[in-house]
């Protein structure tokens, strides 16, 4: 059996170091690694296999989705969706009840992930990405 569907979801301290697998899996899935989390971050790990980053917002009560990446061999299992999930019930709890994220409207895996975790679309950017692409706008409601 996979070891991915048991691993566990940790929050990691900002002050840790970022993982190399994690700038590895950042390069991997976006062609580009980002530095180590800010302080306003938060960053959620299944390690080695997946990790979801976010920018927090807690006087709007709002965070922003930023990367969310699972590595290849172990998609299509459902790691995504318990990672998003636990994030999703772990930032509710600390206040910050609207979720946003951008997506490519080409990006078939991650919008159905979005969908069945209940975010929904709530707006477009035209040419928002690099090469002219459009970003979708999804939103969450941690309250509902
Ligand atoms: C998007 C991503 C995080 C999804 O992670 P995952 O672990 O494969 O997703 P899950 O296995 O939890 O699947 C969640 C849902 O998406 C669906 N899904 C997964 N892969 C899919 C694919 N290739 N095509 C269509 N739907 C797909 C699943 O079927 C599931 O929906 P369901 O419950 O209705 O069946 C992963 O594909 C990834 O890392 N992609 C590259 C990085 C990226 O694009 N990130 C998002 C932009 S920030």
């Amino acid at each position: 059996m996979s070891p991915w569907p048991e691993a566990e979801v940790q929050r990691l301290p900002l002050a840790a170091p970022l993982p190399d697998w994690v700038s590895r899996l950042d390069r991997t899935a976006f062609g580009s690694a980002w530095k180590a989390p800010a302080n306003h971050e938060a960053l959620w790990v299944v390690a080695p296999w997946a990790f979801a980053r976010w920018a927090r917002i807690p006087a709007a009560g709002e965070a922003e989705l930023l990367r969310i990446a699972v590595s290849p061999e172990a998609r299509g299992q459902g790691l995504g969706r318990r990672l998003l999930e636990a994030c999703q019930r772990e930032l509710a709890a600390e206040g910050l009840e609207h979720l946003y994220l951008e997506v490519r409207p080409s990006n078939a895996p991650a919008i159905q992930l979005y969908r069945t975790c209940g975010w929904t679309p709530c707006g477009r950017r035209t040419g928002y990405y690099p090469d002219g692409e459009d970003a979708v706008l999804y939103h969450f409601s941690g309250s509902a």
